[in-house]
């Protein structure tokens, strides 16, 4: 298989440095009435500044539940994280108080998911809401956090910020909603941004500026970024290295041209194997 994308050495050099975010042998367990769902079976994998790492799998295979895990944002009930850490800057998030937990959130790792109205208000101005994250990580003025919403929404793209900003989500676009909640995940700056299936829903047309703007805005301000995604073609345009799950467990990782071109394990065939789009390629 060859991708028409540079290769990474061409494009940018190796991430440098130890990693940013830390998953170290992660078990995650559904417990429901009558049965439990062990949904992530010691995973473990890690992200380094300025790195895309993709995790892929089908439908099932403990992604998201892994990637909620990240700022314990499962719902638990009935969640249970059974056993492992995730690291960030020396501390296990996994340990650490909702209130200490509070203050990472959103600011030094935020996620975008695939409903945009998942995190959007719907009875809320989309510039405000941009703007509140400011104010609650910053205590920045309602001036100054609104001047800052501005320019997060021109910087995701949004055609006449000062239009948008007073607008509701649902006078947005699914594409240009999607785009202010990368505004509102990425307001505070966060060194690590989370995005589950962030363009699963939207056009193709739309997947593709969505993905576009992605790229450009980790390179700008070096993130680290795991994208969620089942899409191979786009694991292939996008990142660097490759996550790939299977009923809760990571059966393969490495370099994303290398597991493509050489991919070890039987599932990962599969999953390559049903992405047309790359077995024509
Ligand atoms: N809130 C929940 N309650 C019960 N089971 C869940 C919940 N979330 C996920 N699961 C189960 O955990 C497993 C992994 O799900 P998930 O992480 O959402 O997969 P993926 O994101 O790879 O499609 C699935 O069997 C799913 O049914
Ligand atoms: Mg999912």
């Amino acid at each position: 298989m060859t991708t028409n994308r540079p290769t990474a050495e061409q494009s940018r050099p190796p991430a440098a440095g130890t990693p940013l975010l830390e998953i170290k042998n992660l078990s995650v367990d559904f417990r429901l009435e009558t049965s439990v769902v062990h949904a992530v079976r010691g995973v473990s994998f890690d992200v380094r500044a300025g790195e895309t790492l993709a995790v892929v799998g089908e439908s099932g295979s403990g992604k998201s539940a892994t990637a909620l895990s990240v700022l314990r944002l499962n719902p638990s009930p009935p969640c249970m994280y059974t056993g492992g850490e995730i690291r960030f800057e020396g501390r296990d998030l996994l340990k650490l108080s909702e209130k200490e937990l509070g203050r990472i959130r959103g600011r030094d790792i935020a996620m975008v998911f695939q409903d945009p109205m998942t995190c959007l208000d719907p009875l809320q101005r989309v510039g405000a809401q941009v703007a509140e994250v400011l104010r609650h990580h910053t205590g920045m003025s309602r001036a100054a956090a609104k001047e800052a919403a501005l320019a997060a929404l021109d910087e995701v793209g949004i055609p006449d910020p000062a239009l948008r900003y007073r607008q509701y989500p649902h006078e947005l676009s699914g594409g240009l909603r999607q785009r202010v909640m990368i505004a509102t995940a990425l307001v505070a700056r966060p060194r690590v941004l989370i995005a589950d299936e962030p363009t699963t829903a939207l056009d193709v047309t739309v997947q593709r500026q969505i993905l576009d703007l992605l790229v450009t805005l980790q390179r700008k301000h070096d993130m680290a970024v795991v994208l969620i995604t089942h899409d191979l073609a786009v694991v292939a345009e996008t990142a660097d290295r490759v996550v790939v799950m299977n009923q809760g467990r990571v059966v393969e990782t490495g370099d994303v041209l290398d597991v493509f071109d050489r991919p070890a394990d039987d599932y990962t065939r599969k999953l390559l194997a049903a992405t047309p789009r790359l077995e024509a390629a």
